[in-house]
């Protein structure tokens, strides 16, 4: 048995911390039920922690109630036996994972205040194993300004770009939208998902309301030039080197990808895999680990491209380091067709989580030594 996998302990607790205070809080509850579903119980022994709208940390039985009331039935993995999890500031008041019990966390929470590096270094001072990227790699993918900067420092490919910072001159602003990257144009929060706060703009009042709704949302947006083309995307796992599975394609139902059509109405189709031609995917695929170093991102993200099938080829339009993560979302379903299933899928992101630990704990060791 290598050192690596000896680092898993026999029955794992696994804290799974949803909701959060981010628009994406309902998404993140679907997210979890399902989650929740697919861990053998045999093998694991789910810590549900909530967090609500307003960042409260849930103790495990006022998570499983507030999952209850999510869309998805509550999953018999929820009845936890044993002691409740106290406050969660219990965490990071107990160094190392003996306080609470837990061996790994798995973060399911979108956007701010949980995709964005935040509960990343609190599990860092807590010197708890988690799942997924870093914080430096969950700020990168969450901050469509600096990614964007990390894509073109790294050659990569996307479409032109500005970015504005609420205050600054918008008249200014819109000369330079119409000037340099003209209509149509996408208008978008630069710390979001799910398209919340993501609009098209035509003209010079569409693009001043487009500003307008961005920056509810966040304190810099980003216009982009429209991209008329397919949205390819490609799964990625792993750390050394990170692997990426074949490519999806998402046809929108209304003109683009909205919030309403990743999860409400669900026009929106997912192809896994994508039909594109073996050259082509396997451009694809080099192309979204580039991307995923480029971040430094670490175990799993999901790099989102356009397509200009007869122009300028594959363009990056972001990444997202905890994606959706449903059976039916793409990221899990591509690992799918990868030949990589649901619960093997979520074995070896807990396992990444592990390595990534012990990894650190030698190095912090041969420091003292
Ligand atoms: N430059 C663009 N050209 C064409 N469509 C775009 C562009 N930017 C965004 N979109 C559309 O808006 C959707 C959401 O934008 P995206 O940047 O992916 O934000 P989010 O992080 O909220 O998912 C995309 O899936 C796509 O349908
Ligand atoms: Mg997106």
């Amino acid at each position: 048995m290598s050192p690596v996998a000896s680092a898993r302990p026999g029955r794992i607790r696994v804290m799974l911390v949803f909701g959060g205070r981010s628009a994406e809080h309902d998404v993140s509850r679907v997210t979890a039920v399902a989650v929740a579903k697919a861990l053998d119980p045999a093998r694991y022994e789910v810590v549900p922690v909530a967090i609500t709208t307003d960042g409260r940390w849930l103790h495990a039985r006022e998570a499983r109630a507030l999952l209850a009331s999510s869309r998805a039935a509550l999953p018999v993995a929820f009845e936890v036996e044993g002691e409740e999890l106290d406050e969660l500031g219990a965490v990071v008041a107990s160094p190392g994972s003996g306080g609470l019990g837990v061996d790994v966390v798995l973060p399911l929470l979108h956007g701010p205040y949980g995709e964005d590096g935040t509960l990343q270094g609190l599990l860092e001072l807590a010197d708890l194993p988690y799942v997924g990227s870093g914080v430096l790699g969950s700020a990168v993918g969450m901050d469509k300004v600096m990614m964007k900067r990390a894509f073109a420092a790294c050659g990569l490919p996307q479409a032109a770009y500005l970015s504005m910072r609420d205050g600054a001159d918008r008249d200014e602003f819109c000369a330079a939208v119409e000037g340099r990257l003209a209509y149509p144009c996408f208008v978008k929060p630069a710390n979001m998902g799910s398209s919340v706060g993501v609009s098209r703009a035509a003209d010079r009042a569409e693009l001043e309301s487009a500003i307008d709704r961005a920056l509810a949302f966040d304190e810099w947006v980003v216009a982009e030039a429209a991209v008329p083309g397919r949205e390819i995307e490609v799964a990625v796992l792993g750390d050394d080197p990170p692997e990426a599975s074949l490519p999806g394609e998402i046809v929108p139902g209304a003109e683009f990808y909205t919030y309403a059509d990743k999860y409400e109405d669900g026009v929106a189709q997912g192809l896994a895999p994508a039909p594109l031609d073996e050259d082509r995917v396997a451009e694809v695929r080099a192309l979204a680990v580039r991307a995923f170093e480029a971040c430094r991102c670490e175990a799993m993200a999901r790099v989102d491209f356009f397509f200009e099938e007869h122009g300028r080829g594959f363009l990056l339009n972001e990444l997202n380091t905890i994606p959706g993560f449903t059976p039916t979302s793409m990221y899990p379903r591509l690992w799918e067709v990868s030949g990589l299933p649901y619960p093997a899928l979520l074995d070896r992101l807990v396992d990444l989580a592990f390595e990534r630990h012990a990894r650190r704990a030698r190095r912090a060791g041969r420091q003292r030594a």
